[in-house]
């Protein structure tokens, strides 16, 4: 069947893994990827792809409705798969207005232009799709009952060998949202916006909530490239507060896989939970990561120990994310399909042989950048 699919933010980390699946899965759709090319976005994430005759590559802001609603017409767009968005929480925390346009007006206005299109066709909504990507942390964060872990009472291919569970409760389709920061404050803004389209207008709507994704171009700002990255340049790893607060890890080409199919099974105005039952306190992950960089460059074990350095905590600092993804396998069969000890053996290696892509989006800006942010810690 010929689809014309918008994915908004292709050039952003899990955005180029969606893209990439989706020319590769679906030659008879016509990908059309639309992203501003903030810092996060890199059109070197698509270096393989960007040649095929079913991918077109447009450099727009998602704030800007008339372009929105020019380009649904120009390309006859029939499924949407909104990724485009502000995602660290750090730069929340020093300029939450750019989160609320881009999140918050952004979605509205790729919303609204949707609306408009799909409505001056005769089969209006019949057979269209809006699909909104959103995060774990608008439900807020869970309170960490098992300091020291317990077995996790759940499992999938993607949990780690050391399979803790650091508290009793796990975040549910139902939990109620309780964003903290300025970040997940903007994302469970554009949720709710997402559900009153369709509560209202009628609109085709999904929404997923994912837990925290790792692999490669992500862009090293974030805890695991950025760790990388610093080991092999022998920088400091700065770790937030006591190293204790706890993320659920989830490999990205599994987080793409699981997007494709609830784009194709999903049940309108459905929510579902993406994640993989597999929490790690920084501090072990960290110490994971060390030794993994340490041995794949030959340095002698525990060589980078002494470059943890434990600096003031991230305000507001949500203490722990575990996701309960068990409609998602229950209703539509997902399993991710990478166990967590491969994949960070992968993420490691991906990152160390492709120092090019690290050093062309660590420079400039991006490094001045860095270099405040941490002399303020
Ligand atoms: P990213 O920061 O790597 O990429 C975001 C992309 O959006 C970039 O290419 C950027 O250029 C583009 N963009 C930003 N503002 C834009 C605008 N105004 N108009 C058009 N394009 C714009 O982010 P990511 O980690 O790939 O996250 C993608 C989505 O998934 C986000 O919506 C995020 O909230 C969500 N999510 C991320 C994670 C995670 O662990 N990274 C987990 C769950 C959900
Ligand atoms: P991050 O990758 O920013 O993702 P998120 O905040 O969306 O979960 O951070 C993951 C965890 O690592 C989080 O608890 C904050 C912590 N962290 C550090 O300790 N040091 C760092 O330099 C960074 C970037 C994060």
């Amino acid at each position: 069947m010929k689809r014309n699919i918008l994915i908004t933010g292709g050039a952003g980390f899990i955005g180029s893994h969606v893209v990439r699946l989706f020319v590769n899965k679906y030659p008879d759709y016509h990908i059309v990827n639309l992203d501003k090319l903030t810092y996060a976005g890199n059109l070197a994430n698509l270096k393989d792809i960007e040649d095929r005759p079913n991918y077109t590559f447009i450099k727009a802001d998602i704030v800007d409705f008339e372009a929105m609603r020019r380009i649904m017409d120009e390309h006859g767009i029939d499924g949407i798969i909104h990724l485009a968005a502000e995602s660290h929480v750090d730069r929340s925390i020093k300029d939450p207005f750019t989160f609320a346009r881009t999140n918050v007006m952004g979605t509205l206005s790729l919303l609204q232009a949707a609306k408009e299109y799909w409505e001056t066709l005769p089969e209006k909504y019949d057979g269209k799709r809006f699909y909104h990507i959103s995060t774990d942390e608008v439900y807020g964060a869970l309170e960490l009952t098992n300091p020291e872990g317990i077995e996790s009472p759940f499992t999938t291919a993607a949990s780690s060998e050391h399979h803790h569970a650091y508290g009793t409760e796990f975040f549910l389709e139902t939990t109620k949202y309780n964003p903290h920061s300025p970040y997940s404050a903007s994302k469970a803004s554009s949720d709710h916006f997402v559900r009153a389209y369709h509560d209202t207008y009628g609109m085709p709507t999904i929404v997923t909530n994912c837990s925290n994704n790792y692999g490669p171009y992500q862009f090293p700002e974030k805890l695991i490239p950025l760790f990388i990255n610093n080991i092999r340049h022998r920088k400091p790893l700065p770790v937030y507060g006591k190293g204790e607060n706890v993320r659920d890890w989830l490999y990205v080409e599994d987080h793409a896989r699981a997007i494709d199919l609830i784009f194709h099974k999903g049940t309108i105005a459905e929510t579902y939970n993406i994640g993989g039952f597999n929490e790690w306190k920084n501090i072990d992950i960290i110490k994971v990561i060390i030794k993994t960089v340490d041995r794949l460059l030959g340095n002698p074990e525990g060589y980078s120990d002494e470059l943890i350095t434990y600096v003031t905590d991230r305000l507001g600092h949500d203490m722990r994310y575990a996701i309960d993804s068990r409609k998602l396998q229950k209703e539509l069969g997902w399993e991710p399909s990478l166990q967590f000890e491969e994949g960070i053996e992968r993420t490691v290696r991906w990152y160390l042989d492709h120092q090019d892509w690290m050093d062309n989006i660590s420079s400039g800006d991006y490094e001045r950048y860095y270099e405040e942010m941490y002399k303020e810690r």
